[in-house]
C-alpha cells in the first residue's frame, strides 16, 4: 500500500461523517484507497495490514453493497470478520445498541462498522466503547463511505472535481447518500445542484452550500456528472408525488433526456436501483454509466478507511 502524501498525518479513529472532514482529509483517504486498489487485482487478494484485528459488521438495516464490501475489504486486509444481524441477535429480546456494542467489545473487537436507522447511532457508540467506529449509514444523516466512493469514481473519470457541475437528483429528503455527497463534493470544489420535486427536498435545503432546481430539463444540458438517487419508498408514509409515471416523466433519467445531455456526462447511482423509476435500464446499463465501477471502487475506499482508523487507534494507544 502506498500513499505519496507523507506529510499529512491521519489521526481519526472513527469515521462518522464527511461534514466534519477537511478537503485534505478527504483527499488523503482517496489517495490511500488508490494504493489499495492493486490488492484486489492480485491472484491472492490479501494484504497482512490488519492481521490479528477483529472487525464487526453490525447492521441494523438491510444492505447488499455496503455490508459485503466492508466484509471483503476487512478480509482482504487479513482481519477476522464477524457478522452481526439484528434478527438473529439478542436485540430481538430487547438488548440496547449500547449494551450490544459493549458486550461485543468485551470479546476483544477492534472496529465496529455500524448501519442503523437512527441518525447519530454511530456517534453515540464512540462515546460508549473504545473500538474504532465506522458509519455505514445512519438514518437520514450520512453514509460517508458511499460519499467517498462516489467522489473517488468522479475523480477517476474527470480528474479534479474543481468546477465540475454535479447534479444530485431525486429523493434528497430521505437520502444520507446525498448529504455525504454534498459535503465531499463542495469541499473538493464541485458545483452541486440538487434536483427534485419540492416534496422530496429536505427542510432548510437553502442552508446547504448548493443550488436547488425543481426541473431536471432546466439543467440536463449543462451538467458534467449526474447522481440519480433511489426513491426510498420504504421511508415514506404517503406518496410524495402523484404517480411513479409522473415522477419518471419529470425527474427520471430517460434515454430521451440523455440525448440532450453532454456526450461525456458521467451517470451514477448508489444502488439499489428502481429500474424504470429514477433511471431507465438502457441508461443504467449504458456507455455513460459507472454504477458498477462505483461498487468496485467501494472496496478500495473501505480498505483505506479500515486501515486509517486502525492506524489512528494504534497511534493513540502508543501515546498513552
Ligand atoms: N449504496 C448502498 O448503501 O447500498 P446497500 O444498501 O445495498 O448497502
Amino acid at each position: 500500500m502506498t500513499n505519496t502524501n507523507t506529510e499529512f498525518k491521519w489521526n481519526r479513529k472513527h469515521l462518522i461523517g464527511l461534514q466534519e472532514l477537511s478537503a485534505q482529509e478527504i483527499e488523503f483517504i482517496l489517495d490511500t484507497a488508490k494504493g489499495f486498489e492493486q490488492v484486489s487485482t492480485r491472484s491472492v487478494k490479501k494484504a497482512p495490514t490488519l492481521r490479528g484485528k477483529v472487525v464487526v459488521n453490525m447492521f441494523f438495516e438491510d444492505s447488499t453493497r455496503t455490508r459485503i464490501s466492508f466484509g471483503l475489504a476487512a478480509s482482504r486486509l487479513s482481519a477476522d470478520v464477524v457478522e452481526f444481524t439484528k434478527k438473529s441477535s439478542s436485540v430481538s429480546k430487547g438488548e440496547s445498541l449500547i449494551d450490544t456494542a459493549m458486550n461485543l467489545e468485551a470479546m476483544g473487537i477492534d472496529t465496529v462498522v455500524v448501519r442503523h436507522s437512527a441518525g447519530g447511532a454511530p456517534k453515540l457508540l464512540t462515546q460508549c466503547i473504545n473500538a474504532c467506529v465506522i458509519n455505514a449509514g445512519d438514518g437520514y444523516h450520512e453514509h460517508p463511505t458511499q460519499g467517498l466512493l462516489d467522489v473517488y469514481t468522479m475523480r477517476e473519470k474527470k480528474g479534479s472535481l474543481k468546477g465540475q457541475k454535479v447534479a444530485i437528483v431525486g429523493d434528497i429528503a430521505h437520502s444520507r447518500v446525498a448529504r455525504s455527497n454534498i459535503w465531499a463534493l463542495t469541499k473538493l470544489g464541485a458545483e452541486v445542484t440538487l434536483v427534485g420535486p419540492p416534496t422530496l427536498m429536505p427542510a432548510k435545503v437553502h442552508e446547504l452550500p448548493v443550488k436547488v432546481c425543481y426541473d431536471l430539463d432546466e439543467v440536463i444540458e449543462e451538467i458534467d456528472i449526474i447522481n440519480m438517487l433511489r426513491i426510498q419508498f420504504e421511508r415514506m408514509g404517503g406518496s410524495p408525488f402523484p404517480s411513479v409515471r409522473e415522477y419518471q416523466r419529470f425527474f427520471g433519467l430517460t434515454v430521451d433526456r440523455m440525448k440532450r445531455a453532454k456526450s461525456d456526462i458521467v451517470v451514477m447511482h448508489p444502488g439499489p436501483i428502481n429500474r424504470g423509476v429514477e433511471i431507465e435500464s438502457e441508461v443504467a446499463d449504458g456507455a455513460n454509466s459507472v454504477i458498477l465501477e462505483q461498487v468496485s471502487n467501494g472496496l478500495a475506499i473501505r480498505m483505506a478507511v479500515l486501515y486509517l482508523v486502525n492506524q489512528a487507534a494504534a497511534n493513540e494507544s502508543k501515546s498513552k
